[in-house]
């Protein structure tokens, strides 16, 4: 099969050929990682720029060493330190990325829409690295990665997704990728988090945590978006954690084989316990190792892809 999509801008309009060959080609990306030098030339003389307006730990590193074992000319642009600070626009920014050879370009931006309207205007790649609410795509590819590395099969599989699904990018994409894959998908938080019209995509919401939680192969804990407090959709993170926040003894509700996720940063002691964050159930860390190979193959696929033909 043939990649035929110039961008990655999210798992909504991805079929679900293109998110399995996309895991396929982690698999194949995840075996160069393994080797003593970890480099191929697949992306020689292309040259990516990351393009990142808003904080970034895993995302940002984890694409730049994808870029580097891929063989790229990376560039990081911190608009902090760029024309932005000037009044330059988001547009004429790109432009003149592009204008000096950028093929790829990796975006993260708080405005939803931001790498679709890249995608419209230029005719580089654009990857989005999340857009406000909207998506995440290369955390949902990688999730779904680490999933199916430790289940094998993502079809069957009950998933619940628990906290701030609202205003969560993240918990979008995983939405869009679990359920075109064949899982059961569930979101439980409290009901100011919950967007009033998710059912209509075919997913269970549940108000308890401890009903959520009921059989389930996979818990996503999302991050609380300390912000929220602020904004009245929440009384307090005490209450929070209290309410939904992920202990040993509710993990025990799920299957016995379990696996926790979470797309980081952890809140420790809000959103999950320390103990939960480092137990043997816990797969945060292999997620954020999977991220390199699944940004590997989402960097090669575009670049090669037959939109670019
Ligand atoms: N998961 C995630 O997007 O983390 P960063 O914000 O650190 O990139």
């Amino acid at each position: 099969m043939v990649f035929e999509q110039k961008h990655i801008l999210g798992l909504e309009e991805l079929s679900s050929d293109e998110i399995r060959l996309i895991l396929d080609t982690a698999e194949s990306m995840k075996e160069v990682s393994e080797r003593d030098v970890k480099k191929v030339p697949a992306l020689k003389g292309v040259t990516v720029v990351n393009l990142f307006f808003e904080p970034s730990t895993r995302t940002r590193a984890s694409f730049e060493i994808a870029e580097k074992r891929l063989s790229a000319d990376v560039l990081n642009f911190t608009p902090t330190e760029s024309s932005v600070v000037k009044g330059e626009t988001l547009l004429d920014t790109a432009r003149n990325l592009e204008a000096m050879g950028a093929s790829v370009i990796v975006i993260r931006h708080a405005m939803s829409g931001a790498p679709w309207l890249l995608s419209r205007e230029l005719s580089s790649s654009i990857v989005n690295a999340g857009d406000g609410f909207h998506e995440h795509p290369s955390q949902a590819l990688l999730d779904l990665f680490t999933v199916r590395e430790v289940k094998k099969e993502i079809s069957g599989l009950k998933i619940v997704i628990v906290g701030d699904v609202s205003h969560s990018r993240v918990a979008r994409s995983n939405i869009w990728g679990f359920i075109k894959l064949g899982a059961e998908v569930r979101v439980v938080g409290p009901p100011t988090m919950i967007p009033r019209d998710i059912e209509k995509v075919d997913v269970r919401v549940y108000y308890d945590i401890e009903d959520a939680l009921e059989g389930v192969d996979v818990v996503m804990m999302l991050r609380l978006q300390k912000e929220r407090q602020e904004s009245g959709l929440l009384p307090s993170l005490r209450e929070y954690s209290r309410f939904y926040g992920l202990t040993r003894e509710r993990l025990r509700l799920a299957k016995e084989d379990v696996i926790v996720m979470h797309p980081g940063p952890i809140n420790r002691g809000v959103e999950l316990s320390s103990e939960v964050a480092d137990d043997v159930h816990s797969v945060i860390l292999d997620q954020v190792s999977n991220g390199i190979a699944v940004r590997m193959a989402m960097l090669y696929l575009v670049a090669s892809s037959g939109g670019n033909a």
